[in-house]
């Protein structure tokens, strides 16, 4: 069931809601109501920050009490979530807060259906954050539960008297209902989202987003093509490979872009096996292919005057007598030939085909996403993804598109010297370097020797990120995050407002 979400300006006091949720800031003598969170602090005659207080409220971030209004105010509980210390010189609280504040106060509302938010939203920028954390934050995946669905909120109303807020809550939603597609992909088990399935869901996605173009490879197309790289790892599986293409087109649009997603729908390892504590979370190995979709997806409902390509490069790595072994080669798309070392560096196997055809649509700049490596989750753990990039420019683009999405990101360098660990004694290249410090930017270097110079390239690794396996905070469930996607949908705005 959808949530219908609007936008109000009457007082939450008088609200027939089922909850409203407040914010307050950590003050130096306890909490503190936060804007928006006054008028019901005086309905209940200042008391709310003293009940807080008893209850052990301190204002930190995302901390999360319901309160019983008792007739103060007519919605019969408080939902009051802190927003950290209030910020200094009367600024406005951040966008990232406030999503991260209406993402906990939403997972904590139980099954009361109608829930009204008196965050702060003095702008359109406050109530987008607010409306995008509490979309998010409601998630949840129970497709393969018995017991009945958890029902989503029925009814979200928006406390804001700024301009553009109406314009702010629709783009929050199609940015919610995107992100979490990606994340839906990513938590359905891979017996049911083998590549064919995935294809058949973007092509479910074109068909009702107006404006997508698509068009799919299948294994005899992708033998025919040479797409050794896709075929090469697909070849073990009883599930075939994919190539999908979708594209989206502006007719204002002077620039293009090329998105090419990692779209492993199960990682064993293949013949180098996966032991395994590091396979069963190896449903996710197709978080960025999913973070592409659902970002074409957005793109699609948004219009920015921007041309963009998607490629899904889609495959099941399995180990089996038709598998591909350590030290057979490889002859990619495009010619280059890879000595494949370990089965389980598969990923930039497959990119590396979708990039060299992504060159053919011309685009100005090409941006991959992949969980391409553990040696990302060693550098920058679970929260933060890594952007490496042909240049400088590019890289830091990137990076500022990933903060403005509210994404946290990291610039890593792809230093040459790492290069020659991937010389192959029998093949142009190697998938793997003798050495296994640096995984992550030997990786980036792989892909790096299949863009063509002078074309303008980043990748993102998003292995970390894209998959929670801990507990949920703040808009982030466990499981799929859809991590990557609200980054794409701003390179794309980026690219179109230049
Ligand atoms: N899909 C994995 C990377 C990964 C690890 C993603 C953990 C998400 C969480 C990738 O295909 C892989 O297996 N990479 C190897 C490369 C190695 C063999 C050079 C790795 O990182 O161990
Ligand atoms: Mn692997
Ligand atoms: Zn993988």
């Amino acid at each position: 069931m959808s949530t219908s979400l609007s936008v109000i300006t009457e007082s939450p006091c008088s609200l027939d809601a089922d909850a409203v949720v407040v914010g307050y800031h950590s003050g130096a003598d306890g909490p503190e109501p936060a804007p928006g969170a006054r008028d019901v602090d005086a309905a209940f005659s200042g008391g709310l920050a003293q009940a807080l207080s008893l209850l052990g409220a301190a204002g930190t971030a995302e901390e999360v009490h319901t309160v019983a209004s008792l007739g103060a105010i007519k919605a019969p509980v408080v939902i009051a979530v802190g927003l950290g210390p209030a910020p200094s010189g009367g600024g406005a609280t951040t966008a990232d807060t406030l999503s991260r504040a209406a993402g906990a106060a939403l997972r904590a509302r139980g099954d009361r259906a109608r829930v009204a938010l008196a965050l702060p939203a003095d702008s359109a920028e406050q109530a987008e954050a607010v409306a995008l954390g509490a979309l998010l934050g409601d998630y949840s995946f129970d497709r393969y539960r018995t017991g009945g669905e958890t029902a989503a909120a029925e009814r979200l109303l928006l406390v804001s008297s700024a301009g553009g807020t109406e314009r702010a809550a629709k783009r929050a939603e199609t940015l919610a209902v995107s992100v979490n597609l990606a994340r839906d992909l990513v938590n359905t088990p891979p017996v049911d989202l083998v590549p064919g399935d995935f294809a058949g869901i973007a092509e479910e996605v074109a068909r009702e987003a107006e404006g997508l173009e698509i068009e799919t490879l299948d294994e005899q197309a992708l033998a025919d093509g040479g797409y050794g790289g896709i075929i090469g790892v697909g070849q073990g599986s009883a599930n075939p490979p994919r190539l999908v293409r979708l594209s989206y087109s502006h007719p204002e649009a002077t620039t293009s872009i090329a998105f090419v997603g990692k779209g492993i729908t199960f990682d064993s390892g293949g013949l180098s096996l996966k032991p395994a504590s590091a396979m069963d979370w190896m449903k996710s190995d197709m978080g960025g292919a999913a973070a592409v979709l659902a970002a074409m997806r957005a793109i699609a409902g948004l219009r920015p005057a921007v041309n963009v390509v998607a490629y899904l490069a889609l495959a099941e790595n399995m180990p089996s007598g038709t598998a591909q072994r350590p030290s057979d080669v490889l002859t990619m798309y495009g010619g280059t030939t890879v000595e494949v070392l370990n089965t389980d560096a598969e990923g930039r196997l497959v990119m590396a085909d979708a990039i060299v055809r992504a060159h053919e649509d011309d685009p100005d700049l090409i941006v991959d996403v992949a969980t391409l490596t553990g040696a990302q989750l060693v550098a920058l753990g679970t929260r933060v993804f890594g952007v490496m990039a042909g240049d400088d420019e590019t890289r830091e683009e990137v990076v500022t598109a990933a903060t403005a999405a509210g994404e946290a990101s990291w610039p890593m360098p792809l230093p040459e010297d790492l290069r020659k660990g991937l010389d192959s004694s029998v093949a142009d290249i190697a998938n793997v370097a003798g050495e296994r410090w640096g995984g992550m930017l030997t990786a980036g270097l792989f892909l790096k020797e299949f863009v063509a110079d002078g074309m303008r390239w980043a990748h993102l690794d998003i292995a970390g990120p894209s998959f929670n396996r801990g507990q949920e905070f703040g808009y982030t469930p466990k499981g799929g995050t859809g991590a990557a996607t609200r980054t794409l949908v701003r390179i794309a705005e980026a690219q179109a407002e230049n």
